[in-house]
């Protein structure tokens, strides 16, 4: 370790459960759009990119769908058949191989979805038939992006069965090799959408009161923690989003209750969206829900949010978090831990190529010795 890393906050170890990250920039879940078809399994590509990128304190892998209702976009990957399983197993035995530790980030999209997408051409599901303003997906390389349609409302019997899917995601993601999971309740997407007031009117135990909004998330949660243990088990929230058509009452409120629950369950971490998806926080982060929200969860507390690497260490140094995750940055330096390490310039990110498309744009972002190499 050179003298700069002794003092650095971000590259002081950080342990959580049996895993000792080395450092505290993580990857963030990011949608790439690029596991092979028919059967949105993972490929030799998406190992190659995940493996390039071991050097994070953690990855958190893409959203993956946890069933085929779940899947709200074109290409993205799934972790409910065998084919996935043995696509992801590749991917976590390259991690592992290079030295690297990952969560896989369990995901069903709710609302944010397609007939097109879905199994017989069934209309995407959700706590209540409430048309996302402004939402669209893809549903095809050629599609472009298209306006999601009014949802059907899940019917309380039916909340059974969607525990049973985080279930069997979660026994599916252990069968993969990952060291543990990401629950996402944010971002708009299923478990986001019956949190918040905004797309939640149900009148059953699901809806209605703060209590009912998050009892079906705290159920998938869990039933994950009883399949992976409390230690191995994160979850993703995003309090002030407003991506997907999102809105609630009051976040401060409700995320607060959340968080007490979270702290009660004790799980591995907390990641929260400290921002819009994709924000560039021009608005300032919101600190008084931040705030609030890490006096009652005294877990471990992951920030998100268009930070730099100056700002993290500063926030880490202030006790305002422990760990970082960094979106685009990763997308576009698969070295990011190296290059923050040395102060080196970034490569600038391509968002044209974010989502969908071959390795340009995704394997072929060059490290810092490469770069020296060639120079
Ligand atoms: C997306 O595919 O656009 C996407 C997926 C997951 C997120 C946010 C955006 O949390």
């Amino acid at each position: 370790m050179s003298n700069q890393q002794h003092n650095d906050p971000l590259f002081q170890p950080f342990t959580m459960g049996d895993l000792t990250l080395p450092n505290r920039v993580l990857m963030s879940p990011l949608t790439r759009s690029r596991s092979s078809q028919p059967g949105d399994i993972p490929n030799d590509m998406n190992v190659h990119y995940y493996q390039q990128r071991a050097s994070a304190g953690l990855i958190l892998s893409e959203a993956t769908q946890i069933s085929p209702q779940g899947k709200g976009y074109a290409f993205t990957p799934g972790i409910h058949s065998q084919e996935q399983v043995n696509g992801w197993k590749k991917v976590t035995g390259a991690v592992h191989t290079a030295g690297g530790r990952i969560h896989m980030q369990l995901w069903h999209v709710g609302r944010i979805s397609h007939p097109e997408l879905q199994p017989n051409g069934n209309l995407p599901v959700a706590p209540s038939a409430i048309k996302p303003e402004g939402a669209k997906t893809f549903i095809s390389a050629d599609s472009g992006m298209v306006d999601v349609p009014e949802p059907r409302a899940l019917e309380s019997a039916e909340m059974a069965g969607i525990v049973e899917q985080y279930r069997q995601g979660a026994l599916n993601a252990q069968e993969a090799g990952f060291d543990g999971v990401e629950v996402h309740a944010a971002n708009g997407y299923l478990l986001d959408q019956f949190i918040k007031s905004g797309s939640n009117h149900r009148t059953d135990e699901f809806g209605g009161s703060l209590e009912n909004r998050l009892r079906l998330p705290l159920m998938v949660i869990q039933a994950v923690i009883d399949v992976w243990g409390k230690d191995k088990v994160g979850v993703r929230v995003g309090p002030t989003g407003s991506f997907n058509g999102m809105y609630d009452d009051n976040p401060t409120e409700t995320f607060t209750a959340f968080a007490k629950h979270l702290n009660d369950l004790g799980i591995a971490y907390l990641e929260v969206v400290e921002d819009s998806f994709q924000g560039n926080h021009a608005s300032g982060r919101p600190e008084d829900i931040i705030d609030a929200i890490r006096a009652v969860y005294k877990g471990t507390y992951i920030a998100n949010g268009a930070y730099t690497a100056e700002e993290a260490r500063t926030r880490i140094s202030e006790g305002l978090c422990d760990l970082v995750t960094f979106g685009r940055p990763f997308i576009a330096n698969p070295d990011l831990p190296e290059r923050f390490c040395q102060n080196a310039p970034l490569n600038e990110w391509d968002d044209s190529t974010f989502y969908g498309g071959d390795e340009h744009g995704y394997t072929d972002y060059p490290t810092l010795e490469a770069l020296e190499t060639n120079a």
